[in-house]
């Protein structure tokens, strides 16, 4: 049997567990295209309907009831409906869900992040992280009169157009030589493409050249200190400093995305890896489980956002930014991380890669963990994954017969096969995911 059959009877297990999503997505397809509202809900052959979430439990339309590592894309770190986040959230909708003025709310979570993040002096808030990574960059081109960005080749920031280069490229696109700006639609505007220079990760030598001849153009680097899209990779510590240190000799902004990375320390990413960035975009865990998203970082470039004297250089609305709902529920997820919560957490995550790698040593099948903190991801290749171009070389089929397999297994991953943990997680989840792979691995490869 080859790996592609093996896949199929995956497939058709997952077919016959799943009649009434089934059906669900036969409707959906009529009146949303392909039957969703977001790329990442979709997977073939069709995705499983959502019944309700319990801790760190999915329940779908059939009754599987599916072990989630997926966690709405890392974002419900506390777990699926949250007893005190339900009843915050049950508290305000009874006194009013989105007003347009302030609430104190807001100050509160602003106080709680800006004094974990070592590089926001202050803070605002959006309903996305795409919000916050868009404003972010228009905030360094502002301050710096500069039209440019840079950002890495298989980075993802959100679906605004200058962060919409070289976000998947396809291996054939790829310019053996290195980077080059790789349009992710067709009919992209050209003059996009010359304004955004794409960098490979992780090569400081490469970045160097690139932004010092770009020096009176660029605006900032984009980047996310741990790459999700990676796998959720680390920097090189030496690399990341390197683009710390380029940039501030250079007069460019450094914004790090840590709408996924925040999750790794109460400070984030630029607290555990200790490089401080200029602005830092967030998203997911700081809602709570509702929509948000938001950007903060030095005093003098959000200072481009302050109305009170005579205007701000920079507008910046929406109907929902710091509506109290996210703001409650943010407070309470934060409140409860505290540094020993990330601490075992945190631990719960090395364990789990070590295990991991110590299977697919035993089964002698060629793979990479990568992750840190609470974030892991899994890569069917024999290469270290340094760049993009590692993580697109591997081996797609078993990604997907082990996404699929796991899915059978009861278990939920990111269909990249990364994922994240949560504050129920304990040694039996690790195992159960660890157990579970191994068997998968054994039937599939
Ligand atoms: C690194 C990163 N940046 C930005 C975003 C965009 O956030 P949102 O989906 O809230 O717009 C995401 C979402 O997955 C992300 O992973």
């Amino acid at each position: 049997m080859t790996t592609q059959d093996k896949l199929q009877r995956e497939i058709d297990l997952y077919v016959s567990k799943t009649p009434t999503s089934r059906g669900l997505q036969d409707s959906a397809e009529q009146y949303l295209p392909g039957g969703s509202s977001r790329g990442t809900a979709y997977f073939a052959p069709y995705p499983h309907f959502i019944e309700r979430g319990e801790g760190h439990y999915m329940i779908d339309a059939d009754g599987n009831r599916m072990l989630d590592f997926m966690i709405n894309a890392t974002s419900l770190i506390l777990g699926h409906a949250h007893p005190e986040i339900v009843s915050a959230l049950q508290e305000q909708a009874a006194r009013g869900t989105a007003f347009t003025g302030p609430t104190e709310a807001q100050v509160r979570l602003a106080k709680i992040l800006t004094d974990r993040i070592p590089s926001a002096d202050s803070i605002r808030f959006t309903n996305s992280g795409t919000e916050g990574t868009l404003l972010a960059v228009r905030a360094a081109r502002a301050f710096t009169g500069r039209p440019k960005i840079a950002k890495f080749e298989g980075g993802y920031h959100g679906s605004h157009e200058y962060v919409s280069v070289s976000v998947h490229p396809p291996l054939e696109k790829l310019d053996p030589s290195g980077p080059t700006p790789i349009p992710e639609y067709p009919g992209m505007p050209q003059s996009i493409l010359d304004d955004v220079v794409v960098l490979p990760y992780n090569d400081l030598e490469w970045c160097e050249r690139v932004l010092r001849e770009g020096r009176n153009e660029i605006a900032c680097v984009i980047m996310e200190p741990v790459v999700s899209s990676f796998g959720y990779l680390p920097a090189q510590k030496a690399f990341l400093q390197g683009i710390r240190d380029l940039t501030t000799e250079l007069g460019m902004v450094l914004i790090f995305d840590e709408v996924q990375s925040f999750r790794v320390s109460s400070g984030g990413a630029q607290e555990d890896l200790g490089v401080v960035p200029d602005l830092t975009a967030l998203g997911k865990t700081i809602g709570g489980g509702l929509p948000v998203g938001a950007f903060g970082g030095k005093q003098e470039l959000m200072d481009l956002f302050d109305p009170t004297a005579g205007g701000a250089t920079l507008a910046h609305a929406g109907t929902f930014n710091a509506n109290p709902m996210t703001m409650v529920a943010g407070e309470v997820a934060m409140n409860h991380l505290t540094p020993d919560v990330f601490e075992r957490l945190n631990a719960l995550g090395d364990e789990l890669r070590a295990k991991l790698r110590a299977v697919f040593d035993e089964l002698e099948v060629h793979a990479q963990v990568t992750g840190i903190g609470s974030l892991f991801g899994i890569h069917f290749t024999s290469e270290e994954i340094v760049d993009y171009r590692n993580v697109i070389r591997a081996d797609g089929q078993m990604r997907r017969a082990l996404f699929t397999g796991l899915l059978n297994e009861g278990i939920l991953l990111q269909t990249g096969t990364a994922g994240s943990l949560n504050t129920l997680t304990t040694e039996a989840e690790v195992d159960t995911l660890v157990d579970a792979t191994r068997r998968v691995v054994q039937r599939v490869r």
